[in-house]
């Protein structure tokens, strides 16, 4: 196993093909955020998601997601996820926030 991952969170399926191509061009292990109760993926409805996006950051949302994910066992983490217009997406911001709050960060190095 390779020391480093690529993390990522994609609702309609543009940052999934980025994170592919980084784990292929590096050897990294990658790994899927995929939340407890799925977005729509329907780009018909982006109104709607993009509702349920200012309401997750209004409120400071912590949505589930289906799986610990093993970021501990890693040296170096390259996150991708979508732009959202008011802000990181709900199931993304803890892990940026973990950069700050959690000692094991210490040393790592963020890409
Ligand atoms: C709720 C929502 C808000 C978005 N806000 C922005 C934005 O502010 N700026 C931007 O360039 N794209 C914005 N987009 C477009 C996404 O960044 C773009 O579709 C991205 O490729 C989606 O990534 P994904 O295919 O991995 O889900 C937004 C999309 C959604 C669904």
């Amino acid at each position: 196993m390779t020391n480093e991952l690529v993390l990522y969170f994609s609702v309609y399926g543009t940052a999934k093909i980025v994170a592919e191509e980084i784990a292929k061009q590096t050897g990294a292990d990658i790994r899927e955020i995929i939340p407890e109760i799925p977005y729509d993926g329907n780009r018909d409805h982006y109104s709607a998601l993009l509702g349920v996006a200012q309401k997750e950051h209004d409120t400071d949302a912590r949505p589930a997601i289906k799986e610990k994910l093993p970021i501990e066992e890693y040296d170096r983490i390259y996150i991708g996820y979508p732009i959202w217009v008011p802000g990181m997406a709900a199931h993304i911001r803890p892990y940026a926030n973990w950069r700050r709050r959690q000692r094991y960060w210490k040393g790592c190095r963020w890409k």
